[in-house]
């Protein structure tokens, strides 16, 4: 397992990267992908839960489930959400979700996905879980951050098989999904919103 170091884990645990996520990243993500009202959304690597509170108050998903591979994660973020309608933080690995196929028509990826060493084995279980007409919204992080020699030494991530937005977006296209819509910052940083399907 890849847990976070003390750096990230000190970047992510703190209420300014819930501000960020709320007034920087949530607003870019809807305006790619448009809210999903009534869903039932999956967010991978929930952290310390805000953005399991934003899909709910924002997006506005009926259901939210929010899973994260570290436990202490889980906890965190279910001490923050206290008992918040419709969300359920829970322990796993986003390359075995514990979810039905084609059971979820939101998937939410707030930088997590370049954690995993085989992403493509994510995208395989997100796209098996999501419903035909599903949207994904992901804020992710590429090579060209990740393996920078100054961000390589000071934070973990698998330094093997990493990837652009452009074969981030192909890999999701190969299984069928489109591209809504996408906005980068330099080549390091960028969100986009996918629909399963054609639209
Ligand atoms: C950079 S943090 C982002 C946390 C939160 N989404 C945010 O935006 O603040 C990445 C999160 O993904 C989790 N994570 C890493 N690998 C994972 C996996 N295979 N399955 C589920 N969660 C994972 C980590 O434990 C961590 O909480």
């Amino acid at each position: 397992m890849v847990k976070l170091n003390i750096v990230e884990k000190a970047l992510v645990n703190n209420p300014f990267r819930a501000l960020a996520q709320r007034h920087f990243e949530t607003p870019r993500l809807m305006a790619l992908g448009g809210p999903c009202p009534g869903a039932c959304a999956l967010e991978i690597g929930g952290g310390q839960g805000e953005g399991a509170r934003l899909i709910r108050e924002q997006f506005g998903a009926a259901q939210v489930f929010s899973l994260d591979l570290d436990f202490e994660m889980v906890r965190r973020a279910r001490r923050r959400l206290g008992d918040t309608p419709g969300v359920l933080c829970l322990q796993g690995d986003c390359t075995a979700l514990p979810l039905a196929d084609q059971s979820v028509d939101a998937l939410f990826d707030f930088g997590v996905v370049h954690h995993v060493p085989q992403w493509q084995d994510a995208i395989d279980e997100l796209d098996r879980v999501a419903r035909p007409g599903a949207t994904l919204y992901a804020m992710e992080v590429y090579r060209s951050l990740i393996c920078h020699p100054v961000w390589k030494r000071v934070l973990t991530h698998p330094q093997e098989n990493r990837f652009d937005q452009a074969e981030f977006v192909a890999a999701w296209e190969a299984r069928g999904w489109t591209l809504l819509g996408e906005k980068h910052l330099g080549s390091g940083l960028g969100w986009l919103a996918m629909q399963k399907g054609r639209p």
